[in-house]
């Protein structure tokens, strides 16, 4: 596989540019949450290996504990020598003061997430944080959020029924207008965390696919899909298909961390060295992204999303 190289004359892609080119060309981009540098590497690894470009995001729970300014200059080395397009976001960022933070550090986009405060009040929250934000870097995406779509990258024993809600078009044209972001996350079936039938293959979340088409078309602008994990192939590629250009996947590569740190101390029960436990794990948490990238990136989404409607 090759490698692209997204670095042209010494400056890179930025975000805006790899999203226009992706939606342009049918396929989605992956983003995957990061809270070490396990994950970090594993997401980067797949990237690489896949040749396409990625976003790695944070929480402020993430970004607490990896720190702000260190994983931006992780970040920062790991796309001034590869050349691979590897974008950093600043997810759930509930507050100003840390969205400022993480723009300050260098991040590529914040999601200013004030989708719990009521309608206005959100309306309000996120267009202060897109003027607040573009002033002190023009180029930052600003991404914001409505509808309830659950709390919590981990497995849940249920699911309550506020996520059965979804985004109305009329809801997202208001938003969108009144806020001025640049990347709007709808609440379309899909759902944070995933339940335990669901880390056992036995069952999948599903998307309301016209949902997402009537918000694309009522919006026209980026669309980012939350809850990524466990959701069902198809699914995706007709999700990509009728406008999400952003894919969220957080507990998928927990579960594949935790899964794999375990098997490899019980492998060797002996072993004290960290970067003699730790390989086995990047390598699964790799191939769990590499996975979804593959996925997302395949090309022809569009064309069978117009099959299956006609
Ligand atoms: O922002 C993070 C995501 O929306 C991840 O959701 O844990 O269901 O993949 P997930
Ligand atoms: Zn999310």
């Amino acid at each position: 596989m090759t490698i692209r190289r997204d670095r042209v004359e010494g400056t890179y892609m930025t975000l805006q540019t790899v999203l226009t080119r992706s939606e342009k060309q049918g396929v989605g981009l992956g983003h995957f949450n990061v809270s070490d540098l396990v994950l970090l590497k594993a997401v980067f690894a797949a990237a690489v290996e896949l040749g396409v470009p990625v976003i790695v995001g944070a929480s402020e729970g993430e970004r607490d504990f990896l720190g702000t300014r260190q994983l931006a200059a992780l970040v920062k080395t790991l796309r001034e020598e590869s050349g691979v397009s590897i974008f950093l976001n600043a997810d759930h960022t509930h507050s100003l003061t840390k969205a400022v933070e993480a723009v300050k550090a260098g991040f590529d986009s914040v999601v200013a997430d004030f989708s719990a405060l009521p309608f206005a009040e959100n309306v309000a929250k996120t267009k202060e944080a897109v003027e607040a934000l573009k002033a002190i870097n023009p180029s930052v995406i600003v991404e914001g959020e409505i509808g309830h779509i659950g709390t919590g990258s981990e497995i849940h024993e249920t699911v309550g029924d506020e996520f059965r809600t979804l985004t109305t078009p009329e809801e997202a044209r208001q938003f969108v207008a009144s806020t001025g972001i640049d990347v709007l996350a709808p609440a379309v079936g899909n759902m944070h965390g995933m339940l335990k039938s669901m880390v056992q293959g036995k069952a999948k979340k599903r998307l309301n696919i016209e949902r997402i088409d009537e918000i694309k078309k009522a919006t026209g602008i980026f669309l980012t899909l939350h809850g990524g994990s466990g959701t069902d192939d198809t699914d995706f590629r007709n999700a990509i298909a009728a406008g999400i250009n952003i894919i969220h996947i957080n507990t998928e590569l927990r579960v594949a961390w935790r899964q794999s740190l375990e098997e490899s101390l019980k492998r060797q029960p002996n072993e004290v060295v960290p970067y003699k436990i730790l390989p086995p794990v990047i390598e699964s948490v790799k191939q769990a992204a590499a996975s979804r990238l593959a996925l997302f990136t395949a090309q022809g989404s569009k064309s069978e999303m117009q099959k299956a409607a006609s």
